[in-house]
């Protein structure tokens, strides 16, 4: 589908440091219903120039509102901009584009692991939230951040976890520092904690695993589950920026190791 409707702002607030939550409604209910994993082109007025225009991941959506998680990048052509709009605002979206996680996701596997960085710790969340009431395989969370103060929706992730058994999440920070995370969170990068995993019950190769966020990250990751024997169809990724890079062979032989212990 390739409609634009025109679009106003619900909600735009800070989540965490340089990390917004923005709300908007369509002006007309969108053709074909949104989950957490659609994309929608946001076409935003910034000034000097007509329409500039991104994708964006669907987090939440509920008729004609859909939430996203977005990252405000200094120096960036137009996230800084957004994050000066305000409720009344009006903005366009063009989609749906993508897949919904949770028609990514393999029905065959055992468990659920999602892996994040930064901002796609949102549609993580989002499916995880659909998907706990009526699914019930273990479905866990990895989020990557570079310290506590980037960390998002950490008490939205709390109460999933109280909610429902079958979920639990980690946070994992790069730069570790004595923020509000302290003394819970995984210290490094996401890829060096896939082995934390089988603490939390999950068994790698019966898993499906999701990637959203920095594309080096989804690289390595991926590299590295099949070298460490978890099917292609098990591992599915969506990259929001820094595609292209090639995989660090490290990282990835430390993977495929991590999944052999
Ligand atoms: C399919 C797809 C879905 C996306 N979904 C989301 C989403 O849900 N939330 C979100 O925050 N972004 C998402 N992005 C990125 C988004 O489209 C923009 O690139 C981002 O908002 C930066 O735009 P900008 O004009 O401010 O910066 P630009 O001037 O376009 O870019 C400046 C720098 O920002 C870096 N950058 C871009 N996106 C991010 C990010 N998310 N986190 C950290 N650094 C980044 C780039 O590497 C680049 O070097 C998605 C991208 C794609 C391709
Ligand atoms: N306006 C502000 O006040 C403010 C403040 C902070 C940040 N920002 C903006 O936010 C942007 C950065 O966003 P971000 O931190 O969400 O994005 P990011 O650069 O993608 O980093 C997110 C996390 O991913 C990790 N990572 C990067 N490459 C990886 C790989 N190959 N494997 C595993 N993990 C990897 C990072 O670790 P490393 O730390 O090891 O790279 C970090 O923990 C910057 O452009 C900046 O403009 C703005």
């Amino acid at each position: 589908m390739t409609e634009i409707l025109g679009a106003r702002i619900v909600e735009n607030r800070e989540v965490a440091r340089a990390t917004r939550w923005l709300v908007i409604e369509t002006d007309e209910p969108p053709e074909m219903a949104y989950v957490p994993g659609h994309i929608v082109a946001l076409y935003v007025p910034s000034p000097g120039e007509k329409w500039v225009r991104h994708p964006y991941t669907v987090s939440w959506a509920e008729g004609a509102r859909i939430g996203v998680l977005y990252r405000v990048v200094r120096g960036g052509r137009t996230s800084p901009f957004m994050a000066t709009m305000t409720a009344g605002d009006t903005l366009r979206l063009g989609g749906r584009f993508g897949e919904a996680v949770s028609t990514l996701v393999d029905p065959e596997a055992a468990a659920i692991v999602g892996v994040s960085t930064g901002s796609g710790v949102g549609p993580l969340h989002g499916f995880a939230a659909r998907a706990l009431p009526n699914d019930p395989r273990p479905i866990t969370l990895l989020a990557g951040f570079r310290d506590a103060a980037d960390a998002a929706l950490v008490p939205e992730l709390d109460a999933l976890a109280a909610a429902h058994p079958h979920f639990s999440w980690r946070a994992a920070l790069s730069r570790p520092d004595a923020g509000a995370l302290a003394g819970r969170a995984l210290a490094g990068r996401v890829t060096a904690h896939v082995g934390t995993l089988r603490a939390l019950g999950v068994s790698p190769l019966a898993t499906h695993w999701h990637l959203i966020g920095n594309g080096a990250m989804a690289i390595d990751l991926r590299a590295g589950l099949l070298a460490g024997g978890v099917s292609r169809e098990r591992v599915t990724f969506e990259t929001y920026h820094n595609r292209g890079t090639s995989p660090d062979l490290a990282v990835v032989a430390a993977i495929a190791a991590a999944l052999a212990r």
